[in-house]
């Protein structure tokens, strides 16, 4: 047994930060959303931040560590094949990073968390809210982007549990990856396909790097945040 490090701190940072706004941005809408008294403006700053995580999260796909990219977890559709067959079949093939089939997976929630996070910019409670950038679309635009918005959020409830059971699968068949989240260091059992033998050229990103991707996703945020 072999413990990688495989999830950066960004990536990590990423992952909890998401689980939390996500989970207040639903509280807001699908409870009374008490003690908020406010319970709308707790959900559209809670989206405001989405935004920025999301945005964080697109660029570090791209120039980010090893693992974070997606370069680095994208994977033909036969890849994925084999390896949903392997996987019923009781012996997945041992990964460091996101499987081919948690690859795909990551980037259909990447997407739907971002068409949701955006969508509601444009939207309006018709009482007393109305998001930044409401007054750019005709009345009836945002109310297509208001139903898409409450489409998408049901499709994210599923996904959410799709994540959830995945990683309950892959617990029975003996791979913990919820601590990894966690530590950023995956304990694996041989080894994986997507490392070389002697391991990787360039595992890491620069932190200078990783703190100019933030100071850019971090600039719509405040202006959101103070629109
Ligand atoms: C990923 C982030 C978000 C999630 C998960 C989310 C989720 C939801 C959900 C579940 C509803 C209730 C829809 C329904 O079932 O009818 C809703 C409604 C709404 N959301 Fe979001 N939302 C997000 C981001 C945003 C943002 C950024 C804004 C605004 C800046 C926003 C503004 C609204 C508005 C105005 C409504 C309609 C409330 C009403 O009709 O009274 N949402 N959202
Ligand atoms: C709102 C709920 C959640 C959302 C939207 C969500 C979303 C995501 C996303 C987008 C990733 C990809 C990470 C990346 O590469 O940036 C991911 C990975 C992961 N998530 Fe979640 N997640 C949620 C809840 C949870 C919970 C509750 C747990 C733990 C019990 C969890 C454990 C993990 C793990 C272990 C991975 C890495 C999987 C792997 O090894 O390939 N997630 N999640």
């Amino acid at each position: 047994m072999t413990r990688l490090k495989v999830w950066d701190i960004p990536v990590r940072l990423f992952h909890w930060g998401l689980v939390g706004c996500v989970a207040l941005a639903f509280y807001t809408m699908k409870t009374d959303g008490a003690p908020f008294v406010f319970p709308i403006d707790i959900h559209a700053r809670a989206g405001y931040v989405l935004v920025g995580l999301l945005l964080f999260r697109w660029l570090w796909g791209l120039v980010g560590s090893h693992h974070a990219r997606f370069s680095g977890f994208l994977y033909s559709p036969a890849r994925m094949l084999t390896y949903a067959r392997r996987l019923i079949g009781g012996r997945p093939p041992v990964f460091a990073g996101h499987n081919p089939l948690g690859g795909i997976m990551v980037v259909v929630m990447l997407l739907s968390l971002t068409f949701q996070a955006v969508s509601g910019l444009f939207l309006s409670d018709d009482i007393f809210f109305d998001a930044p950038l409401h007054g750019l679309v005709e009345r009836s635009t945002a109310r297509t982007l208001a139903g898409l918005h409450h489409l998408n959020a049901n499709l994210l409830i599923g996904l959410i549990a799709a994540h959830l059971v995945a990683l309950l699968v892959h617990r029975l068949k003996g791979e913990r990856l919820v601590g990894a989240m966690f530590t950023g260091r995956k304990p694996l059992e041989g080894a994986p396909e997507d490392e070389p033998a002697g391991g990787l050229s360039r595992p890491t990103a620069s932190p200078w790097l990783a703190l100019v991707v933030i100071v850019i996703a971090a600039l719509p945020v405040m202006w959101l945040w103070n629109a």
